[in-house]
């Protein structure tokens, strides 16, 4: 094997030793199978090619100075993609048939976690869709659940140097009463225009406001959206975002740092009144916002003077990363250590 330059990963595909699978027929899921080919055979009229019965995952595994390789809050993403499963009428696979595949994805390719010292991490994709053939509009009665991993470095090319987001209030990722709180592919192909749009124009990823009003914040990209005033960590309640685990472990981590929590609709104007702003997600981890602008509106929310994250982004960013790797103690058990 080619040597890996861990510390200038980047976040993108890497292919790795094996995948794993797990067919549903027949109403039951069955076997898990190891795959060290990274295609699959499928029915030109499967559902998830026509009408979209994808849902997918994002969660880590990372080596720490231990040696030992830990997942972070593996029970909540499994238990987000029944919720998406649910969202989009396809088979759920149980919380702990997810668990086994993400762990044996994990063991068989772990010469692709990346060494402790690089600050990099295993990506691990799950992915379930419907496979049977379907012309008309229904839900398939088969399914595939797969599990990927690829290790990777920053989502943001910045890392944790703070980067620009814009507002476009001429796209909206999904409807108020959509599918945004599902982690589904269909919500993603409908970013794309906006995306590319907000990277022309020099910016890392969009701020998506709520689609109904115009009014409040919702989330941005492929991330949750937090802001810092004072001693608050206030983040925005919507039902059309997706519930961030990691957004959730940092409002717990927030607390634990003797910080309220606000978790409400934040009015777009709010912008001008917080000290720090952050995107947070998995990938994302914790992606400071340097300022947002409001193109339409000629407005502009600036959040860092001197191009630095602030305290607080800082500090949160430190602890989720400690838990993380291990070398904080896991006081609030979200983390799996893969024996
Ligand atoms: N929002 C969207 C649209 C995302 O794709 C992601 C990434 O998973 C997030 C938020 C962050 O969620 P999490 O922290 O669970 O990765
Ligand atoms: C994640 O943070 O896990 C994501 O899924 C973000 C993006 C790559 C879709």
């Amino acid at each position: 094997m080619k040597e890996i330059d861990w510390s200038s990963l980047a976040f993108g595909y890497m292919p790795t030793d094996y995948n794993v699978r797990i067919n549903y027929r027949n109403g039951e899921w069955g076997k898990l199978e190891v795959s060290s080919s990274a295609y699959i055979n499928l029915h030109i009229a499967a559902t998830a090619l026509h009408y979209g019965q994808e849902a997918f995952e994002g969660l880590k595994a990372f080596r720490g100075k231990d040696g030992k390789i830990r997942i972070f809050r593996l029970e909540e993403n499994a238990k987000r993609m029944q919720s998406s499963c649910e969202g989009i009428l396809m088979a759920k696979l149980p919380i702990d048939r997810f668990k086994e595949a993400v762990l044996e994805a994990v063991r068989l390719n772990e010469r692709f976690v990346p060494p402790y010292e690089s600050g990099a991490s295993l990506y691990i994709r799950p992915l379930l869709f419907g496979t049977e053939a379907q012309v008309g509009v229904k839900p398939a009665s088969e399914y595939m659940f797969i599990v990927f991993v690829s290790p990777v470095g920053p989502y943001f090319k910045t890392g944790f140097k703070p980067s620009p987001y814009a507002i476009l209030r001429h796209f909206d990722r999904v409807a108020p009463l959509g599918t945004g709180r599902y982690k589904i592919g269909g919500n993603y192909a409908a970013s794309l225009m906006a995306g590319e749009e907000a990277h022309k124009r020099g910016y890392s990823a969009v701020l998506y406001l709520d689609a109904k009003e115009k009014k409040y914040l919702d989330e941005c990209g492929p991330a949750n959206f937090f802001g810092i005033r004072g001693n608050s960590y206030i983040t925005p309640k919507s039902e059309s975002i997706l519930p961030s685990i990691t957004n959730n472990s940092l409002m717990t981590l927030a607390e634990d740092l003797g910080m309220t929590v606000e978790c409400r609709p934040v009015p777009v104007e709010e912008l001008a009144t917080f000290d720090e702003a952050g995107a947070c997600g998995t990938a994302a981890v914790i992606s400071p916002v340097l300022k947002v602008d409001d193109l339409d509106e000629n407005k502009s929310y600036v959040f860092s003077k001197d191009g630095e994250a602030g305290p607080v982004c800082t500090k949160l960013y430190n602890k989720l990363r400690a838990i993380q790797y291990g070398d904080e103690p896991d006081t609030h058990g979200w983390v799996t250590i893969v024996e």
